[in-house]
Parts: C-alpha cells; sequence; structure tokens
C-alpha cells in the first residue's frame, strides 16, 4: 500500500513537470521525491528519517499556461498528502512488525493508462481521468475494507478518505477545466475499462487487483 502512495506523489509529479513548471522547479520536485524512492526501490535509508521532508523551492509555471497554477496548487497538495500518507503506512508497518518488501505493481493503472490519446490536450485529460478513477477507487477500497479490519488499521483507512476523496475530485475539475468541453463522455469510457479491471479475474492480489482467482 505504501507503494500506491507513492506512485500517487509520482504521477502528480510527472503531470506538473511534464505541464506545468519551469526546469528549475522541476529539479526541486524531483529532489524532494528522491529519498522516498531511495527507500522504496533502492532500500537506501531509515523510514523514519522521511518524517516531514519538504519541498524546498516554490514552483513556478511556465509562463505559456493558462491552467499551470492551478494544475500545481492542487498537485503540490496531494504530492505533499501522498508523501505523507506512504510515510504513515510505513509507520503502521513498523508497530505491527511488517517488514517492508519490495512488491510491483498490478494491472490496475497501467489498464487505464493503456487507453490515454496521445495528442495534446488529450492525452493530459485523459491521464487527469484516470487520476481521479485511481483516487476514488481508493476512497472507495479504504471505506469497504476498514469495517474488516483491526482497529488501528480500519481509524488509519478511514483517516485517509477525506484527501482521497478531495484528490479525485481535483484530478476530475482539473480535467474539466483544462478541456472547456463536457468530459462526461470520456469519464464514462474510462468508467467502463476501470470496471472491466476491478470485475475481471486477476492473478495478482493488490489493493487495486480485480477479483481474485
Ligand atoms: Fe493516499
Ligand atoms: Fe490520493
Amino acid at each position: 500500500m505504501s507503494l500506491c502512495e507513492l506512485k500517487a506523489a509520482q504521477s502528480a509529479m510527472y503531470l506538473i513537470r511534464r505541464y506545468a513548471i519551469d526546469e528549475q522547479s522541476a529539479d526541486a520536485l524531483l529532489q524532494w521525491l528522491k529519498p522516498y524512492e531511495d527507500f522504496t526501490y533502492r532500500q537506501v535509508g531509515d523510514w523514519q528519517a522521511l518524517a516531514g521532508l519538504s519541498l524546498k523551492k516554490s514552483m513556478l509555471p511556465k509562463a505559456s499556461s493558462q491552467y499551470a497554477q492551478d494544475l500545481i496548487d492542487k498537485m503540490v497538495l496531494l504530492i505533499k498528502e501522498e508523501l505523507h500518507h506512504f510515510y504513515q503506512v510505513l509507520e503502521v508497518m513498523a508497530e505491527q512488525g511488517i517488514v517492508y518488501e519490495k512488491i510491483t505493481s498490478s494491472r490496475y493503472a497501467k489498464g487505464l493508462l493503456r487507453h490515454v490519446r496521445t495528442y495534446e490536450p488529450e492525452a493530459m485529460i485523459d491521464k487527469l481521468i484516470c487520476g481521479a478513477y485511481i483516487e476514488a477507487r481508493s476512497c472507495e477500497r479504504f471505506a469497504k475494507l476498514a469495517p474488516f479490519l483491526p482497529q488501528r488499521i480500519a481509524d488509519f483507512y478511514i483517516s485517509l478518505l477525506r484527501s482521497e476523496a478531495r484528490h479525485y475530485q481535483d484530478y476530475l475539475s482539473l480535467a474539466q477545466q483544462i478541456a472547456q468541453a463536457d468530459i462526461s463522455e470520456r469519464v464514462a469510457f474510462f468508467g467502463v475499462i476501470e470496471a472491466e479491471l476491478i470485475t475481471t479475474p486477476d492473478a495478482d492480489f493488490k489493493f487495486h487487483s480485480g477479483v481474485p482467482q
């Protein structure tokens, strides 16, 4: 699950680097994420050292873009929250005596992103819609799982709901704002793909997987 939080931060970071900020800001963003990635992918560092790491520089929008500031504001907040979730997951794991193990990602996000159109701004709009589905589905799964979990973990899941719910709304409203046209058809299109990913048999059992085989 900590991997989901890191992936969420990474994809938000990718979006602002690709679409909204100047190069120096992009470097500062990568530096911010690096200790988390080192820990996750290279087993470098101590998870406790990840507490309260913050972004050292304010993000400057690319001059050419009208939506850039809004994208930056929403995504920087989202990254902060996801990195905090990441830390919280490690904290809960340590309490429960669970050792951190590297895992691969499930088919879910890849399965959605495969259908992103290849030209702009449609590609960006599609990525934002995918982001909204991923966040909304996490939100739903936290809520559904909580009643079956030990109190400490249930409380933690419930504490995540509020920010995950805002994340999906932020993604959707950005998609809407950038499209400047009705996106409901595209939302429905990804809805069909998303439904298939979560309702069909899936050999890989992860937070976002389909029906366990
Ligand atoms: Fe999260
Ligand atoms: Fe989230």
